[in-house]
């Protein structure tokens, strides 16, 4: 069996939060702002998002080594569940004003996404498969190789 991967520390449920941003009002309709390293505590560098998202699919089911994130659901709305392999939460984001904030060494899936929902996903760093955990055998066993969990 190879050795779990070493982290240098690590979140739990807890350190996940949501973000409330900043908006501006107007007769026209509403402006809400994202800044790197303001709003959320990272710097910027990826923004992505999911649509058209199939019917009763499930997104995410993965934790990342040192990617953090921030997801807005831009419209409509879907459940996110976090899990640091000890506990877990729960959240639904239905607001394109709120987000929520997940540090590394975080499992996640996104599910229940209401027809025509997006969900905006802004990230620390560019694309690497290499910084996936998709087991989550293999990320309870990173957790454990880093000392907590
Ligand atoms: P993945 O991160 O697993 O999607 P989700 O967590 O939203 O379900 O990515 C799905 C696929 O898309 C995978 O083959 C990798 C690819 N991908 C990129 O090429 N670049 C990216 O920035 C992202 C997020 C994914």
């Amino acid at each position: 069996m190879s050795e779990p991967v070493r982290v240098p520390a690590l979140a739990t449920v807890e350190d996940c939060r949501l973000i409330e941003l900043p908006t501006v009002p107007d007769p026209r309709g509403k402006l809400s702002i994202v800044e790197s390293a303001r709003q959320v505590p990272f710097e910027i560098k990826r923004f992505y998002y999911l649509y058209e998202v199939s019917a009763g699919a499930t997104r995410g089911g993965h934790a990342h080594l040192r990617l953090h994130q921030f997801l807005i659901g831009i419209s409509g709305s879907f459940d996110v569940r976090v899990s640091d392999g000890a506990s877990e939460r729960q959240v639904m984001l239905n607001r394109p004003h709120i987000g929520l904030y997940i540090p590394p060494m975080i499992w996640r899936d996104m599910s229940n996404f209401s027809s025509g929902s997006v969900c905006a996903v802004l990230a620390s760093d560019f694309y690497d498969e290499d910084d996936y955990l998709r087991e989550y055998d293999a990320f309870v066993a990173a957790r454990r190789g880093a000392g907590t969990a």
